[in-house]
């Protein structure tokens, strides 16, 4: 369900090769998340100016907000390799030895989905975060000898969606830690121009600002959405996306106005109509609705508890009145 889901803010097959000419490369390109762009000025100019590697940076908050951007945009302004892995793909600690001595100095490796690492590959971490070594065990049984292995001094970026499930002693390793935050009407409205102008599309502003209004605070949406009012207006023959073929394209694409699509409404309106607006647990809402607990919680429910449409409750999840007036309802007593 969520794959076909045009205002999914997860990475879908169609987004993939297009996702990496849009990246923007370095950080004055990079739009909004002021305080994680300040501090990286900061901490890229000063291990440049100490010829050091950058200290560890975990990177954390919904999908599609630029955390793969910002870890591609360190390397390119620490002029170093980029190395690419997730937690997932790392199967045992051999893999992880196996990517680590093959680094060269001040590498950043950049370690997608670190929540989804397992315990004994984090432990293969420690050591090689903190003092740049890996200690390695050769043999079986009683003749087994344990030996270290120095690394290259190396940068870790971990990306994750769900920062909780990070043990501590992981999280306490990285120096730099970066939580992104949804963006703006005017940063998406920036970006959207931005995206137009690499695909070499003209845009008016007010359109900009329509697909902006419901990106739901991330740019993966925002390009998305461009991308399908870019075929509306192509069918038309239009020079330019205007103002009306965007709202005209938005409507006919079924995302509302505040960027809320059928799963969305299926939501709400199932938590309305079935436990009148709440409190109800996440478990009831998943068993309602045919969604996938963990999913909701980290795909559909951060946006809705952002606009405040949601709220957590200790005895579970409520609607708010603003849900009531979106949907034109008479708000209960
Ligand atoms: N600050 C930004 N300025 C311009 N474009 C951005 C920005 N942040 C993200 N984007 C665009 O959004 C797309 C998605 O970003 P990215 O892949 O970095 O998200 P992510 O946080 O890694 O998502 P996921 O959690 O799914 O891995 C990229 O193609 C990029 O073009
Ligand atoms: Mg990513």
């Amino acid at each position: 369900m969520e794959e076909q889901r045009l205002v999914s803010s997860e990475e879908r097959i169609e987004d993939y090769s297009i996702e990496q000419e849009l990246r923007p490369s370095f950080l004055n390109q990079y739009i909004g998340q002021d305080k994680i762009k300040e501090n990286l000025r900061i901490f890229i100019d000063a291990a440049k100016i100490r010829q050091e590697t950058l200290d560890h940076v975990l990177l954390y908050g919904p999908p599609g907000l630029g955390k793969t951007t910002l870890a591609s945009i360190i390397s390119n302004e620490m002029d170093v390799n980029l190395r690419t892995t997730s937690g997932p793909a790392i199967e045992k600690p051999g893999d992880l030895a196996a990517i680590l001595t093959a680094l060269e100095p001040g590498d950043v490796l950049f370690i997608d989905e670190i929540h989804r690492l397992q315990r004994s590959i984090e432990e293969v971490l420690y050591p090689a975060m903190e003092d740049f070594c890996l200690d390695i065990v050769i043999g079986k049984g009683p003749s087994a000898k344990s030996v270290r292995l120095d690394l290259p001094p190396f940068t870790l970026i971990g990306a994750t969606t769900r920062v909780g499930m990070l043990t501590a002693p992981l999280r306490d390793r990285f120096g730099v830690h970066g939580r992104l935050e949804f963006y703006n009407q005017s940063q998406l409205t920036s970006i959207v121009e931005r995206t137009a102008r690499v695909m070499k599309i003209g845009i008016e502003k007010k359109a900009a600002e329509e697909i902006a209004r419901r990106s739901r605070g991330t740019p993966r949406i925002a390009n998305r959405l461009l991308r399908r009012v870019r075929d509306f207006a192509q069918v038309l023959h239009l020079k330019e996306i205007t103002y009306e073929i965007s709202q005209r394209s938005l409507e006919q694409l079924q995302v509302d106005k505040m960027g809320l699509d059928y799963i969305d409404h299926k939501l709400l309106k199932g938590m309305i109509e079935k436990f009148r607006g709440g409190p109800v647990g996440l478990d009831t809402i998943s068993a309602t609705i045919g969604e996938e607990s963990h999913t909701i919680e980290d795909v559909y429910e951060p946006f809705l508890l952002q606009i405040g449409f949601i709220k957590r409750t200790p005895r579970g999840r409520i609607v708010t009145d603003q849900v009531y007036q979106h949907f034109g309802m008479e708000v209960p007593e």
